[in-house]
């Protein structure tokens, strides 16, 4: 009789385990099989067919990083849903990156462990999955050995979806956005991608659709009465967890602070001047890059602003590279993505990387790489405002320097003429068990010299 190669396979298995008489060469034969009706019926007369369905606990592999546990973030499947290999099958998210898990199995999904926000334990039981793979549950080994391939994208997507807004739903994280850009309600589409699933032009057409254009036709205002909303309790999770970790770990650091006012007239005009030729390159320069550089170029002279001690105090490591933190207010909330390797960097590779970083911020696509391994680290908080800041040690760091909001303000010149000058403040904190003040205001005044004549930063010195 003929049987498929994957009958074949299966049957092996089967045979292999529990009838070890039958000789497994019979199965080596390319696509088509045939075998021997004896063999045939001794494996249907030694497994039933439940026997051939496994019901698999498909456990939540070791996402690195020691993370232990994550937050299930969202479900792209439901119980009775049929999936393959490699189908997504939730999005988890840790306090360092959102991640999407995929199926190592062809099967059909028979029960999901955790609802939407519910914690999640590596290697724990995520979901169940009835295959036919003949395969038994998962064992400790099979996890380790799978782990690396675990189909892991690192992915952000902070959306919540509620249950029932399973498959039909599902749609990437850059359509999610479009649609909230727009507040286009997902559920009102109908998705035309593989299995329903929402695409981009699904949204622009649906912007487009004349009943839409009705529905946002001017109406008359009317008056509503203001309810009063109820008070709203919510899990701290994912970055924000991670800023309570290390923001309790920095409130133990007996920790100084130091500024002064940095003149960036000349940075400003030198910006003004690359600015075009830049973003022909596709870059976007700002003050960062430049503050970046200047502070690497002093770390070099002052490397214990660029050390770690460990949490008794015992012992300082000099890091020999210059991995420079840049606090980022992203849409999860406040991360510090790093920049690697910054003295081996020109001004305009670190604003390259800058510009990936904000890109990564903004799609929420950073990679645990990018958020580890910092140094020493810069905030820019005066993108927002504010012109004197305080800025706060992230443990085992020993310093951070942070940028208050640029301002022309008036100063006398050399020849004690009133001026106008761009202005911002810079600040600096450091561990007072490792750094002393002198270390840090020397720092900054280089900073500050380097600053206000930029033209030091192109010359290495
Ligand atoms: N004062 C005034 N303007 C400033 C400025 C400052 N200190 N820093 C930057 N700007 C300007 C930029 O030049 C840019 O102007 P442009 O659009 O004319 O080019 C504009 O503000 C926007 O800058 P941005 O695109 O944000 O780039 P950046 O490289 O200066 O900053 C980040 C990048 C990531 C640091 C910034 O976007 C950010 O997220 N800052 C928040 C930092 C934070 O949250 N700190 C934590 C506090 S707890």
């Amino acid at each position: 009789m003929s049987v498929t190669h994957k009958s074949c396979r299966l049957i092996a298995t089967i045979l292999n385990k529990n009838c070890r008489s039958v000789n497994k060469s019979v199965f080596n034969r390319n696509r088509h099989v045939d075998i021997s009706k004896e063999i045939y019926l001794q494996s249907r007369s030694i497994y039933t067919s439940t026997l051939l369905f496994k019901n698999i606990s498909f456990k939540l592999s070791d996402i690195g990083e020691g993370i232990r546990e994550v937050a299930v973030k969202e479900w792209f499947v439901k119980v009775g849903d049929k999936v393959s290999q490699f189908d997504n099958i939730c999005e988890v998210q840790s306090d360092k990156a959102s991640v999407t898990i995929t199926s190592r199995y062809d099967g059909v999904i028979t029960k999901l462990h955790y609802a939407i926000d519910e914690t999640a334990l590596v290697g724990k039981p995520l979901v169940d999955i009835e295959t036919d793979s003949g395969d038994d549950t998962e064992s400790s080994s099979d996890d380790e050995k799978v782990e690396k391939k675990t189909e892991e994208k690192i992915v952000k997507s902070v959306q919540q979806t509620s249950p029932s807004s399973y498959k039909k739903d599902i749609c990437i994280p850059s359509v999610r956005r479009l649609a909230k850009e727009h507040s286009v309600d997902l559920s009102l589409i109908n998705g035309s991608g593989k299995d329903g699933r929402i695409l981009k032009e699904d949204v622009l057409n649906f912007l487009k659709s004349p009943e839409l254009k009705a529905d946002a036709a001017p109406s008359v205002p009317v008056h509503t009465p203001k309810t009063v909303q109820a008070d709203r309790t919510v899990p701290v999770k994912g970055f924000q967890k991670a800023m309570v970790k290390t923001m309790t770990e920095s409130l133990k650091i007996p920790d100084f602070v130091y500024s002064d006012e940095v003149a960036v007239t000349k940075l400003a005009q030198l910006r003004q001047a690359v600015k075009e030729e830049c973003l022909k390159s596709g870059v976007k320069i700002s003050y960062m890059p430049f503050f970046i550089k200047a502070a690497s170029n002093g770390l070099l002279k002052y490397p214990v602003l660029n050390a770690s001690v460990d949490s008794n105090c015992e012992n300082i490591t000099y890091k020999s590279s210059h991995n420079i933190g840049i606090a980022m207010d992203t849409k999860v909330g406040l991360a510090v993505p790093v920049i690697k390797n910054v003295q081996d960097l020109s001004v305009i590779e670190i604003a390259k990387e800058l510009n990936r970083l904000m890109i990564s911020g903004k799609e929420g696509t950073f990679s645990a790489s990018d958020l580890t391994g910092g140094t020493f680290a810069i905030s820019n908080i005066g993108v927002i405002g504010g012109t004197y800041t305080k800025p706060v040690i992230l443990p085992p760091q020993v310093a951070i320097i942070a940028l208050g909001t640029s301002r022309v303000l008036p100063r006398f010149d050399a020849d004690m003429k009133v001026i106008p000058e761009e202005i911002i403040c810079v600040s600096g904190a450091a561990d007072h068990r490792v750094v002393d003040g002198v270390s840090m205001a020397s720092f900054i005044n280089l900073l500050k010299k380097q600053i206000e004549n930029p033209y030091l930063l192109f010359l290495n010195l």
